[in-house]
């Protein structure tokens, strides 16, 4: 068979990305953009993102980041779910670009102390959001639990909330376990998940089997080979539930490499190429058009992608360090390249 030495795709979604703010967020932004055409932005700033007027400042910061690497890059915008959010809100946020809400279980990851701590108070809201067409992405770990079995817990409460908002459309996060895949493909077509490119990679192993990787840390932590098995089927097959989001969240090297280290795997300068090395192992590189440019536009109800990139086998070595932050396979040579 003859070798492929290039490959065409849609411009890729990002159905899950962190930018964070100020200074720091100019590179964040332009790596993500130089990467993919649209991004959903996640709302775990400080202060967090809830008001419309935040969210359309912070749009026009995102777009003026972008604008000298991808003047086209289109950041869909979310707000950090809370109790009490009235229907005028939501329509000014609508207004701004919101395309979705995001519940984060209080202090289950990087800024979310302020999430949610009593599930069924945020029930008002998401039925606003229901009615309105605004998706629900959820982080769906259980506060408190053993760590490794807190997305499994935390799958209970998503099966509760698909069933009471039968309308609501409902993104299970970046999952990390074979229960959360098997509940997500038994769920009606209102549920789907993101899958990032680090969890496709690694079991727990990766994060703390040989040797203590901070730059793998992240939540929700990979998990068992079973686990990881089941994620890889489910990004391979080309089920439409499924789709990217990479999750990729920076962090500096000083706060990743402390006693206390902060979980976030900084991967949007790496996505496409390490995407498509495993797309190509696992024998299912006509699967990737749909999970990183179809699916999850389908699911958003948004158009597919028109534009498209080119990726040529071509090697390159990842920097050791981009922005301060370490990358997702860092000083690692990639096979495959953005054209
Ligand atoms: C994310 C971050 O750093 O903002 N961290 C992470 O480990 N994934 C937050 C999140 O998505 O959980
Ligand atoms: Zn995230």
């Amino acid at each position: 068979m003859k070798e492929m030495n290039e490959i065409v795709l849609p411009f890729p979604d990002d159905f899950h990305a962190h930018v964070r703010q100020d200074q720091a967020m100019i590179g964040y932004v332009q790596d993500l953009a130089s990467q993919f055409g649209r991004a959903l932005i996640m709302p775990n700033t400080v202060p967090p993102m809830v008001s419309a007027k935040q969210i359309a400042e912070y749009k026009q910061e995102i777009l003026a980041a972008a604008k000298e690497v991808n003047p086209d890059f289109k950041p869909l915008m979310t707000f950090k779910l809370k109790s009490g959010i009235t229907e005028a809100e939501l329509l000014a946020m609508k207004a701004e670009g919101v395309v979705a809400g995001k519940y984060y279980p209080a202090g289950v990851t990087t800024n979310s102390e302020d999430g949610v701590s009593d599930f069924e108070s945020v029930f008002p809201v998401i039925a606003l959001m229901e009615k309105m067409g605004i998706v629900l992405c959820v982080h769906g770990e259980e506060p408190g639990v053993f760590c490794l079995d807190r997305e499994a817990v935390f799958a209970d409460k998503v099966e509760f909330l698909a069933n009471k908002f039968p309308k609501l459309k409902i993104v299970f996060e970046h999952l990390s376990s074979a229960k959360a895949v098997a509940l997500v493909k038994r769920l009606s077509s209102n549920v789907a998940a993101t899958i990032t490119v680090h969890h496709l990679l690694m079991s727990l192993d990766g994060v703390i089997g040989d040797a203590l990787r901070p730059h793998h840390f992240c939540k929700p932590l990979p998990k068992r080979p079973e686990d990881l098995a089941a994620l890889r089927e489910a990004a391979f097959s080309g089920d439409p539930k499924f789709f990217l989001g990479t999750d990729s969240a920076p962090h500096s090297r000083e706060k990743k490499e402390t006693c206390c280290g902060a979980a976030g795997v900084y991967s949007a300068a790496v996505a496409l190429p390490v995407l498509v090395r495993e797309f190509l192992a696992a024998g299912a590189i006509e699967k990737l058009s749909d999970f990183v440019g179809g699916f999850g536009a389908d699911f958003y109800g948004l158009p597919r992608p028109e534009k498209t990139i080119k990726l040529v086998r071509e090697p390159w070595v990842v920097p050791q360090e981009i922005h301060g932050v370490v990358p997702l396979a860092a000083s690692e040579t990639l096979e495959w390249k953005l054209a």
